[in-house]
This record gives C-alpha cells, sequence and structure tokens, in this order.
C-alpha cells in the first residue's frame, strides 16, 4: 500500500497495533504492521528498559511511542507525585471498600504486589517530561499522546527531533484542536474501542473528523480506532477517508501478550454486549469487560468514583490481587477479572500469535477490496 501515512513512516501495511507489552509491539511491526509501545502506566527507567528491549529485538523495523499525559485530571499540580504519595490522599472509605470487594472474592488483600511499589506515572507533568525525553533518545518513528492536548513540550521536542507526533480524539472539534496545536497525525476513536473513549461511534466519528480536517485545510492523516477486529473493517474505514487502522483489543489475547491467562480466557469468550462503559476503573469513562469490579463500583454500596488517577490506583492494585489469589487456585476471584478492552473483542476467538493477526489482517483486508471491485463492477 502506498499512502502518504505508509511513506511517512516507512510501512506497506497501515496497520497499528497499540499495546502495553514490548513482545507485541516487536512481533506486529517484525510482522510489517505498526507497534506501538504504550509506555503510560510505567516511570521512565522501566520505560527505559523496556525500550531499549524493543530497540535490540524489532531488526529495526519501525515502531511507535504513545503516552497519556492528561489534559485534565484530579489532581494536576506540578508538586512530584508518585503512587505512595497518591495513595496516602485516598479516601479510606474508597480503599475500605476496595478490600470489602476483594474479601468478598477471597483475595488475600494483604499479599504484596507489584502495584504496591513507589514510582512516577506519566500523568504528571515532571515524570511525563522525563518519558518525552527519553522517549526521544529512541528511534521511535511515531510520538502519541492521548487524554486531550499534549503538553507544549510533547509538540516541540518531538518536532525538533523530527518524530511525526500523533494523538487521538474522539470529537471533530478536538481533531481540529490537535491539529492547531501541532499534531501532525489524528487517531479518531470512536465510542467502539477499548479503554477511554468517547460517545460517538467509528462509523460517524470518522467521516466527520475527515470531513472536518479537509474542511479547514489540513491534509493530516487520519487513522480509524474502535472496533476494528478484521482486515474488511480495516478496509472499510480506508475506503471512508482513513489512512491506515489503529487497533487495541485485537492484541490482548494474542500469544505475545503479557495479559495474565485468566483474564486472555475471559477475553476470548467475551461477546460484543460483554464491554461497559464505567468510571471504574481509571476514574475516567473508559471501556471495560464487565467484571465484579466494575459492577461493584457501579453498584448501590459504592462510595462513588474517584477521580484520574486515584481510581486506577486503586483498580490495579486490586486486579494484581485478584490475579495472584487465581493463580494460587482461587476461582472466585476469576469474576473481578476485568480489563480495558472493545466491543470488537466479541469478534476475536481464538489465541493466535501476533504474526498470525496480522496476516488475517492483510487477508481480510485483501477479501474486502476484490469485494469491492465486484461491486463496483
Ligand atoms: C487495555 C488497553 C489500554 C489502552 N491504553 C491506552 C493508552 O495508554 N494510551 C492510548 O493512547 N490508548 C490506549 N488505549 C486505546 C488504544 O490506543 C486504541 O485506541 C483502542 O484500543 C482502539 O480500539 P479497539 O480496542 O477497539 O481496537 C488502550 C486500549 C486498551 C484495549
Amino acid at each position: 500500500m502506498n499512502n502518504k501515512l505508509c511513506a511517512m513512516l516507512g510501512i506497506d501495511f497501515p496497520l497499528f497495533a497499540f499495546s502495553h507489552c514490548r513482545d507485541v509491539v516487536v512481533a506486529v511491526s517484525k510482522a510489517g504492521g505498526f507497534g506501538v509501545f504504550g509506555a503510560a502506566a510505567m516511570d521512565t527507567a522501566q520505560m527505559k528498559v523496556e525500550l531499549d528491549w524493543i530497540d535490540a529485538h524489532i531488526d529495526g523495523k519501525p515502531y511507535g511511542l504513545d503516552l497519556a499525559i492528561p489534559e485534565n485530571m484530579g489532581n494536576r499540580d506540578d508538586t512530584h507525585q508518585t503512587l505512595h504519595t497518591l495513595l496516602a490522599q485516598i479516601p479510606d472509605t474508597h480503599k475500605q471498600f476496595m478490600d470489602e470487594v476483594l474479601t468478598s472474592h477471597g483475595v488475600n488483600t494483604a499479599t504484596p504486589v507489584r502495584a504496591d511499589e513507589d514510582r512516577g506515572i506519566s500523568h504528571f507533568l515532571d515524570t511525563a517530561m522525563e518519558q518525552v525525553e527519553e522517549g526521544l533518545r529512541h528511534p521511535i518513528r511515531l510520538f502519541v499522546n492521548a487524554l486531550g492536548l499534549p503538553p507544549k513540550f510533547f509538540i516541540e521536542k518531538s518536532k525538533a527531533a523530527g518524530v511525526p507526533t500523533g494523538a487521538l480524539v474522539g470529537s471533530r472539534e478536538h481533531a481540529l484542536r490537535q491539529i492547531e496545536a501541532g499534531i501532525d497525525v489524528i487517531v479518531a476513536q470512536g465510542n467502539e474501542a477499548g479503554a477511554h473513549c468517547g460517545e460517538v461511534s467509528t462509523m460517524v466519528l470518522l467521516p466527520e473528523v475527515v470531513r472536518t480536517l479537509r474542511a479547514s485545510g489540513s491534509d493530516a492523516p487520519v487513522l480509524a480506532a474502535g472496533g476494528i477486529a478484521t482486515g474488511q473493517q480495516m478496509a472499510a474505514a480506508m475506503l471512508m477517508g482513513a489512512d491506515g487502522a489503529w487497533t487495541g483489543s485485537a492484541w490482548l489475547p494474542s500469544t505475545e501478550s503479557s495479559v495474565h491467562p485468566a483474564v486472555k480466557q475471559r477475553l476470548i469468550a467475551a461477546r460484543s454486549r460483554d464491554t461497559i462503559r464505567s468510571r471504574a476503573m481509571t476514574g475516567k469513562t473508559a471501556r471495560q469487560l464487565k467484571s465484579d469490579w466494575n459492577a461493584a463500583w457501579e453498584g448501590k454500596d459504592s462510595p462513588g468514583f474517584l477521580p484520574m488517577p486515584y481510581q486506577h490506583i486503586l483498580t490495579d492494585r486490586a486486579l494484581q490481587l485478584a490475579e495472584k489469589s487465581v493463580d494460587g487456585g482461587n476461582e472466585q476471584a476469576r469474576a473481578l477479572l476485568t480489563e480495558g478492552v472493545g466491543q470488537g473483542i466479541g469478534l476475536i476467538n481464538e489465541e493466535t500469535s501476533c504474526r498470525a493477526i496480522v496476516q488475517r489482517y492483510r487477508e481480510e483486508f485483501a477479501d474486502a477490496m476484490e469485494r469491492f471491485a465486484e461491486i463496483a463492477g
């Protein structure tokens, strides 16, 4: 395929795979797609370890980096915050509720987990600045941010390093703001998507964003995101004006994915109706697999959601404890397990390698184009 975006990034099939798992990023890029490493949940030191590993294993194939530096958040002053300082600010009522939900499923809340370690997170400007600088020391070909307008330094430093920037948007107004701020590539992410998402479906949002940008004089590439689990959907999105497809959920149950095996099982069994948009996971509205965790926070005994990042800190800890408990043989804890995932998960029914998934998208894409040629006659 030969569009402007492919030329910009040095790829021939514009299938973008967002993942928090370095193995997925490497496998997708090596298979001819474009892996994008999501580093939002880690501090700079860990991000460096992961990017060094990617650089050593990706055989020089192009890849991208993604942060989630929120424009608006519950606590957004510039003091240095770490998981421990943030945890100390969470009301006891909410910590107690977390413990009650866990113990009602037989989970031992005293078990140490990785979420207990103290570290900075990219939601805060000081850590985000470090991460931007570290990210740009690696051969990334695209630097993306989610959750609103990125800080100026994100765009300025990327431009100085010659790295194109991207941003996720859920409305045409947001797309325009991002372009005006200097972002190069727009990811139009619809309501079907896994994790944070807006209210407009991909089918409507994509043409709205493309039309709005072109009317404004911008020819910035637009990627379609949200619910795209097959090559036919990718082809449809490109016929509607997208320059490629940006995907996330499709890679969660892949062989290379580091998602817990019990979560993978639940994802593979899930139908498209088994997701819910809720603030229970991060404090901002995010699509996730329905589970007893989000049901409890949505339920009548809930103390209410905390704003980001506090709710996310509780969820992270609770899910790690639940996974450990499942590992220890507690079957009851399985019902708590959840993951950010989109409605497209209903189209994914097996665990296969990333290479096989990229190949499937390619074949389905080709089938769709043949079908289109027949229809167009
Ligand atoms: C588990 C999970 C975590 C995500 N975290 C982020 C993130 O940190 N930053 C980001 O830009 N997008 C994130 N996303 C959204 C993806 O980048 C992508 O837009 C979305 O998955 C596309 O919709 P789909 O899941 O239907 O393919 C996440 C998605 C999932 C499934």
